[in-house]
């Protein structure tokens, strides 16, 4: 796919087809916020189905977990967030433009006006809130769901009785007042993380960190991310967040250079032993085997969905010509896909084949939740909409369905939407196909 002009594409596509739009749009936008639209919540959510399956119901070791944005604020002295090992450094010229400076080429001067910088200031990335009437207790909006995971520790371990190694897992909104939030839903100021927290003996941490990079990699396969375009890439000493002794980051070649897409840490047990320290109250576990109190060490695998989806948009955005047209169309995995099958009766305006093509659709959705209706305009046109959106399969009622054609009684037309191919099957057997297809 030419990289021409390709993330404009995608932005256009994303919001003319609902799958994302600029947040506070008809307000002139706030930047760094995005919401997503009936498409795309439906994908994102297919995404976060499909980690949590992969990442939690299929195993018998991890705990998911919800937990509350705001917390208490003493979290967040103890994981080290309030001070200098969550912020950025900025610069700002007299004329006010503000820039991340290991973001700029030339420190001296503003690539906007010319004018010569200030001194780097160290900007924290955490939003401040105020809680209750009075105002007078302070609070953030969590830059990481892990840290509901570690102040849980204890609660999980007394409420599951869990055996080490074991993991606590929770998908969640993660908020940054990034510097400079850019390239569209890649670095926003309010985002989606899906974080586990993998608990292990020290002397382990080596094989479960790269168990886990084998899961990511396994991940990186269902969800159709052109493996191609992923690289790992390891981070070295100062780069490396305040609390990781190992960083690998899994970095994807988006159309705006290659940048983070998911990280995998080993935390060590930092955490766990900080809010000891500032809680008062002992996160550890006791290993029956040595019969000691230990304080487990962390693998933390951290996937940003907003990152992910965006992968995902790039990774299936397709342009070719079909029947002596150019087209678009986002060639999603069946699974992933926000819509896994359109039915349509050919002519709008034809009760009986409506009424057919009713029942062909009461059917599949009955077996399949993300089923489509279109009978808008013309069926070219109905099938150019739906090869933007991604659908795996158009089904067409026909006057064959009827019985026209006695031999094609109860047939419909499928296209696929990847060759543009049609073919005549069976109701009950197109279902099995959509079925099978998205399994
Ligand atoms: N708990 C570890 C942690 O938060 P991180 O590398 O700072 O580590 C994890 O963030 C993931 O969250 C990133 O790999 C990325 O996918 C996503 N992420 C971080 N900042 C983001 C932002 N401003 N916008 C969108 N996604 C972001």
């Amino acid at each position: 796919m030419a990289e021409e002009n390709l993330m404009e594409k995608i932005v256009s596509l994303a919001k003319r087809r609902g799958f994302v739009f600029q947040g506070s749009e008809i307000y002139g936008g706030l930047a760094g916020t995005w919401d997503y639209g009936p498409r795309g919540v439906a994908l994102k959510n297919n995404i976060k189905n499909l980690w949590w399956q992969m990442f939690v119901d299929s195993r018998d070791d991890i705990y998911g977990v919800d937990t509350a944005i705001l917390m208490n604020e003493k979290v967040w002295e103890a994981s080290g967030h309030t001070g200098a090992g969550f912020t950025d450094p900025v610069v700002e010229c007299k004329k006010g433009h503000r820039f991340r400076a290991d973001h700029l080429e030339n420190k001296e001067e503003c690539p906007e006006c010319g004018e010569a910088f200030s001194e780097q200031k160290a900007f924290n990335l955490m939003f401040e809130t105020k809680v209750g009437a009075e105002g007078d207790t302070t609070s953030y909006l969590r830059p990481e769901t892990a840290q509901g995971i570690f102040v849980n520790f204890k609660n999980v371990v007394d409420s599951m009785n869990p055996k080490l190694p074991f993991g606590i897992a929770q998908i969640g909104k993660a908020f940054r007042n990034e510097i400079a939030p850019r390239d569209f839903i890649f670095r926003a100021r309010e985002f989606e993380q899906m974080e586990v927290e993998y608990f292990v003996k020290e002397s382990e941490w080596k094989k479960y960190f790269d168990e886990w990079k084998n899961i990511m990699i396994e991940f990186i396969q269902s969800t159709g991310i052109d493996a191609g375009k992923v690289h790992e890439v390891e981070i070295e000493g100062d780069d490396r967040a305040h609390y990781s002794k190992r960083t690998i980051d899994f970095e994807f070649a988006y159309p705006f250079g290659q940048k983070e897409l998911w990280g995998l840490a080993y935390r060590t047990n930092h955490d766990l032993v900080k809010h000891t320290e500032h809680s008062g109250e002992a996160l550890t576990y006791f290993d029956e085997e040595n019969k000691e109190h230990v304080t487990p060490h962390i693998i933390e695998p951290s996937l940003g969905i907003d990152r992910t989806v965006l992968a995902v948009l790039v990774s299936a955005y397709r342009e070719d010509e079909l029947g002596g047209e150019k087209r678009v169309y986002l060639a999603f995995k069946p699974s992933l896909a926000p819509v896994k099958a359109m039915v349509s009766p050919l002519l709008k305006n034809k009760p009986e084949l409506v009424a057919k093509a009713r029942e062909v659709y009461d059917t599949l959705k009955k077996e399949v939740p993300q089923i489509m209706w279109d009978d808008n305009g013309n069926i070219g046109k109905r099938y150019r909409r739906q090869d933007e959106i991604g659908t795996p399969f158009c089904i067409t009622i026909d006057f064959d369905t009827l019985g026209e054609v006695p031999e094609n009684k109860d047939t419909v037309t499928v296209r696929d939407r990847d060759t543009g191919e049609q073919e005549r099957l069976p109701i009950a057997e197109v279902i099995k196909k959509v079925v099978d297809a998205i399994k």
